[in-house]
């Protein structure tokens, strides 16, 4: 058979290591896909830049649109990144017959129902595993291994950068910027950083996993997303001494009343595995009414463990050129018109447990005002510890872990808790979830 002809679309950390993958692996990668695979063509911004792959044998454009539109080739790896650009060459592709592989979770989260719906339409192919968790095939897990479940929730660690963020800080007591730079340096930071740091890019991941795990419309407008930048090394310390880490987790969730979607820093029991789940490692715990609770572990950023994901999608495309595009495994693992617009939870009637610091005067009565006011909220307290007043300080720190509540209700509580006169400053509060 004749082989099969790629381009690559963008030659940075990701597509560096898919050639270097795709090259070195070649004749595995055959056996397994029944055919050979080469790369023809790539394009890259500057083409006399270093890189981390030889490009001998690939003829190289500055310009993307040359590949989309070249008849000889059969699936476009898009490795651009970012949205609008990546859009434009993405349909226009799909438009000229090709295959997409692609490992960009913000065009997939913001476009992917129009983007499935034009690849549906002209019977190709677009497959995404490496946009979410790196090298971790949890959509494959999900949209094939577990199709047998409902669903009932997933929680997971899904952002690289973040997690070697709040691990060095944790271990070593290093400095947020230095150690955000490292993770630039080492290519798994976002071009903007904000996105994994705030939250963004673990939202766009989380939007794609809880549309293949509940057959929902991707919706990353309705996910709430909180960021790592306001957790403090006392926070960090607290959570340890209570039995809990933090980690930064997007979670999905069905409920009765709809879906949740959240990406927020959160307490986590100690004894739980994925609690220890550090570096730029993701993993993702997925919970289904027949199997149970499953976790998946990997590294979640980088340039290799990244390319395997990717890899393993271009096979799949080979192993699937010859069959019927009508039995294909649907892009968001429901066939699309069965997908269901169950609610997306506003972020206000979420229910989880607490977290909650706070400075207080240290004198009699104070406890008992903040206790009466989340007792009105019909908030129970599973847990408090008072601190030693900090040096030059009147007021005492005083940690408490809470039962699971409406999150506005927490809010209402907060609001007046930070209006006594004998609280100062802000409610330092964090979400925690037992997984169990
Ligand atoms: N910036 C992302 C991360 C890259 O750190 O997880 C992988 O999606």
């Amino acid at each position: 058979m004749k082989p099969v002809k790629v381009g690559v679309l963008g030659l940075g950390t990701v597509g560096g290591g898919t050639v270097n993958v795709l090259q070195r692996n070649a004749a595995e990668i055959a056996r397994r896909a029944g055919r050979e695979i080469i790369i023809t063509r790539a394009s890259a911004r500057d083409l006399g830049r270093k890189r981390i792959c030889t490009t001998q044998g690939i003829a190289l454009t500055t310009d993307p649109r040359q590949i989309i539109d070249d008849p000889d080739i059969d699936i476009v790896l898009e490795l651009i990144g970012g949205t609008d650009f990546a859009k434009e060459l993405v349909l226009k592709a799909i438009a000229n017959g090709k295959h997409i592989v692609t490992a960009n979770k913000a065009l997939i989260a913001l476009h992917g129902n129009e983007i499935f719906a034009k690849a549906g339409a002209k019977g190709v192919i677009v497959a995404f595993e490496a946009a979410v968790a790196g090298g971790i095939p949890i959509i494959k897990a999900i949209r094939e291994g577990l199709s047998g479940n409902q669903i009932q929730w997933l929680a997971g660690i899904i952002n690289g950068t973040g997690n070697f963020i709040l691990t060095e800080m944790r271990d070593k007591g290093r400095d947020f910027a230095d150690v955000l730079a490292e993770a630039q340096a080492l290519g798994y930071a976002e071009a903007d950083p904000t996105f994994d740091v705030e939250g963004i890019d673990a939202g766009h991941k989380l939007t794609i996993l809880a549309s293949i795990a509940f057959g929902i419309p991707l919706q990353f407008d309705k996910v709430y997303t909180e960021g790592i930048t306001r957790i403090t090394r006392a926070d960090v310390e607290y959570a340890e001494e209570l039995g809990y880490r933090i980690k930064h987790l997007g979670i999905a969730r069905r409920t009765f009343e709809g879906i949740e979607l959240r990406v927020h820093p959160t307490l986590i029991p100690q004894r739980r595995l994925i609690a220890n789940v550090d570096g730029v490692m993701n993993a993702v715990l997925v919970k289904g009414d027949a199997v149970g609770a499953t976790l998946y572990y990997g590294a979640g950023a980088g340039a290799e463990p990244t390319a395997s994901a990717v890899v393993a999608d271009v096979i799949d495309v080979v192993r699937a050129l010859t069959g019927d595009p009508e039995n294909r495994v649907p892009h968001l693992a429901f066939q699309p018109e069965a997908l269901s617009d169950i609610p997306v939870l506003a972020q206000g009637q979420v229910r989880t447990a607490y977290y909650l610091r706070l400075a207080a005067e240290d004198k009699p009565g104070v406890l008992a005002d903040v206790t009466r006011i989340l007792a009105a909220h019909q908030i129970s307290i599973e847990a408090i510890i008072q601190k030693e007043p900090h040096e030059n300080k009147t007021s005492v720190p005083i940690i408490m872990l809470t039962q699971t509540t409406l999150e506005q209700e927490m809010n209402a509580a907060i609001a007046e808790i930070e209006q006594l006169t004998t609280v100062s400053g802000k409610v330092n509060r964090i979400r925690l979830e037992t997984l169990g």
